[in-house]
């Protein structure tokens, strides 16, 4: 077992980073996965003081952007690039300055990045460790669950680091089943538009889990007592023509008194930049929660487009909601309006040459009105 992990291991790729609190610690690591591993080295190359934030991020998003298998970070204390590290999406940082939290930190946490620290421990100490992190297997079983669990609480309130807007995507169960069903081919157009309508539903009754609420005085058949009424919320839902029409009946069904506002744009064939040839919103969108509808969020164009409609019509509270995005999308979204929350079921791999996002579920407008 421990040769094959070693055999494995060779043909990992790290990524190691330290700030200078940390700097005493990376030739012997650098040392220990020679002949093991290919090693990014992502810095520092010198002692001078440094943040450890930074190469701790850095670090940490090649290892989840699948750039390295692993990682391992050094700061003073090994307690600061951890829990930097940690606020990256699939992340499991863990500080291990001796063996046995190395051992148990893989075999019951996974620890996809090591942290040590350069004032704790001494360099001839990272041998043992790296070894143990190393060559001890994850057990799986109880502790599959609970990691299971760190990562649903990251992915229902997976927010980008420093930015304002949020960026969450829903793992609720549910959710995650029926995007399931519309990612098939063969899920026929009926069933399709149905679920498109139930998903946007399920996301909009958490979307508006903070609306607020006001206590009111009812007579039930048996007594008098306080019940609670939304505190006169307006809401818009807007979809952009034509997928986001799917999504509208479905957040209907629970906000009957949202306003709907239509935004149609196309695509402008030398261009390629959208250009609005439809826009009716309600007169006092600027009062209200608007919510705008685009199932598929992929380059990003049209949905950052119709907020911008939105907003030249006085809309100030925007949320923008899609059921699949691809990672260009919502760059492209925050970049242009980084206030705006972005709701999503689901977030794909990346944009294929035409412009779909893989795996994605093709062309939803297509797939909601049977058109191809
Ligand atoms: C830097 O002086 C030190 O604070 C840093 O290396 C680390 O220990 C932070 O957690």
């Amino acid at each position: 077992m421990i040769l094959k992990d070693r055999r494995e291991a060779r043909k990992m790729i790290v990524a190691i980073g330290c700030d200078h609190g940390g700097f005493v610690l990376k030739s012997a690591v650098g040392k220990f996965f020679e002949g093991r591993a290919e090693v990014l080295d992502l810095g520092v190359l010198t002692e001078t003081p440094v943040d450890y934030p930074d190469i701790a991020l850095a670090t940490a998003r090649t290892v989840s952007d699948g750039k390295a298998e692993i990682g391992v970070l050094m700061c003073g204390t090994g307690i600061g690039v951890s829990i930097t590290a940690n606020k990256v999406r699939g992340i499991r940082a863990g500080v291990c300055n001796d063996v046995e939290s190395a051992r148990l930190g893989k075999s019951h946490n996974n620890l996809n990045v090591l942290c040590m620290g350069g004032r704790v421990i001494s360099p001839g100490q990272v041998e043992p460790i790296l070894g143990a992190w190393l060559d001890t297997p994850f057990e799986g079983g109880r502790h599959l669950v609970r990691i299971n669990k760190i990562a649903a609480i990251e992915s229902s309130t997976f927010s980008m680091e420093g930015e304002e807007g949020r960026v969450v995507v829903f793992n609720h169960p549910l959710v995650q089943h029926k995007i399931g069903i519309i990612r098939d081919k063969n899920t026929s157009v009926k069933e399709f538009r149905e679920l498109v309508q139930e998903i946007a539903g399920l996301m909009v009754y958490e979307i508006t889990r903070n609306l607020s609420l006001t206590e009111i005085r009812v007579e039930t058949p048996v007594a008098p007592t306080t019940a609670r009424t939304l505190t006169g919320k307006k809401l818009a839902v807007v979809p952009v023509l034509r997928a986001g029409l799917g999504m509208v009946d479905g957040i209907l069904q629970l906000i009957p008194n949202a306003k709907v506002g239509h935004i149609g744009l196309y695509r402008n064939p030398e261009t390629l930049e959208p250009v609005e040839y439809y826009c009716k919103l309600p007169q006092d969108i600027g009062e209200r929660d608007i919510f705008v509808l685009d199932p598929m969020l992929a380059t990003g164009g049209s949905a950052s487009a119709a907020i911008s409609l939105v907003k030249k019509w006085g809309g100030q509270k925007i949320s923008l909601v899609c059921l699949i995005a691809a990672p260009e999308g919502i760059e492209k979204v925050r970049g242009v309006h980084p206030e705006v929350d972005i709701f999503i079921a689901a977030l794909d791999n990346r944009l294929n040459d035409h412009g779909y996002i893989v795996p994605g579920l093709g062309d939803a407008g297509d797939r909601l009105f049977g058109t191809k």
